[in-house]
């Protein structure tokens, strides 16, 4: 078996939005035939955050579900729970002693998040990039499908790798990042200088994926524009637009420039109506299967476990490696 291993993951915390999907899984579809893919919830990385203990079980779920439901094949993909491979924590815990400080405090994630949760700047929150970078080089990942705001851990990630590899010998693959044309950045509806995040207060500048077609017919027309009334893609000077272009072109898999001539001569209005009625078709049958698979909890267990065994499979590998390398008895 030569196919390019990939992996990636999604943190298991709060619902979920039209920017996880189209950011995210919607791609990870598009590499099943090709790739060897593993796909883990990373429920690990939720717990940076405070949540409340069953809805964060519960959400790990409904991540399962949604990775299916969006087109992973459970039987092509190995679909996986983060904190159900110990060796995810282990390396993690190794790795912390090869990241330095500095490198961390780098991390513009780790800055907007300790802005944004100033009561709670816990050093997990601080270590997090170490954690994603030992979920990917555990399983010797080629490649690793990530948004633009990802890109930064995945240096860190590269950077780590290569530091051990010199000490110790060829131990760890460096991967590579792999953006996809849709995949980049979706932004607010209502902010469009920010990414479409699921914990913003104005509830009109995301679109859950269990929204309904009517919240997200109102959603779309309330959306920020601006006042050219041109359909342009200028994400510096018209973001709002540019945005929905965006949105656009990921669910109809139309470029930017087949976009612009569709709506040359029109207004906002036809415009906003034509993206959220594409997001309505797109999501429905989405949200039909999503739905069926959450009240099959049985089945959705069988999906885990299968990918937990292979995950296990590999990753204990590289771990025993490590172990050795750096003078633990194993
Ligand atoms: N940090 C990623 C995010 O918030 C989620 C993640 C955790 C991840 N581990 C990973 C992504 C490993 C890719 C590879 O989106």
């Amino acid at each position: 078996m030569d196919k390019k291993r990939v992996l990636s993951g999604v943190q298991s915390t709060g619902n979920l939005t039209l920017g996880n999907f189209l950011g995210a899984i919607n791609n990870w579809v598009t590499m099943q035939e090709q790739y060897d893919c593993y796909y883990m919830i990373a429920d690990l990385h939720s717990l940076t955050v405070r949540n409340d203990p069953n809805t964060l079980r519960e959400n790990a779920l409904k991540l399962i579900a949604l990775y299916v439901a969006a087109g992973l094949d459970p039987q092509k993909n190995n679909i996986f729970v983060q904190s159900h491979v110990s060796a995810h924590s282990e390396l993690s815990w190794i790795l912390n002693c090869y990241t330095y400080m500095g490198e961390l405090s780098r991390m513009t994630q780790f800055k907007d998040k300790s802005a944004k949760h100033a009561d709670n700047i816990n050093s997990g929150l601080f270590t997090y990039p170490v954690l994603m970078a030992s979920d990917i080089i555990l399983y010797q990942a080629d490649l690793v499908p990530v948004g633009e705001d990802q890109k930064q851990h995945l240096e860190l990630t590269r950077d780590i790798a290569e530091r051990f590899n010199k000490i110790y010998g060829d131990t760890f693959k460096v991967p590579e990042a792999y953006i996809t044309r849709s995949g980049a950045k979706i932004m607010g509806l209502q902010n469009p200088e920010a990414k479409m995040s699921k914990s913003a207060t104005n509830l009109n500048d995301v679109i859950f994926l269990n929204d309904t077609p009517d919240d997200i017919v109102k959603k779309f027309k309330k959306a920020v524009t601006d006042s050219d009334n041109l359909v342009k893609y200028d994400p510096e000077n018209k973001p709002g637009v540019s945005n929905l272009m965006q949105i656009y072109g990921a669910v109809t898999s139309k470029s930017k420039e087949e976009i612009e001539k569709e709506f040359e001569g029109q207004g906002y209005g036809t415009f906003k109506m034509a993206v959220a009625y594409a997001v309505v078709e797109k999501l429905k049958p989405i949200q039909s299967k999503y739905n069926e698979l959450l009240s099959n909890k049985d089945y959705i267990k069988q999906i885990y476990e299968k990918g937990d065994e292979n995950a296990r499979k590999i990753a204990s590998v590289t771990l025993k490696d490590v172990k050795e390398k750096v003078g633990l008895i194993v």
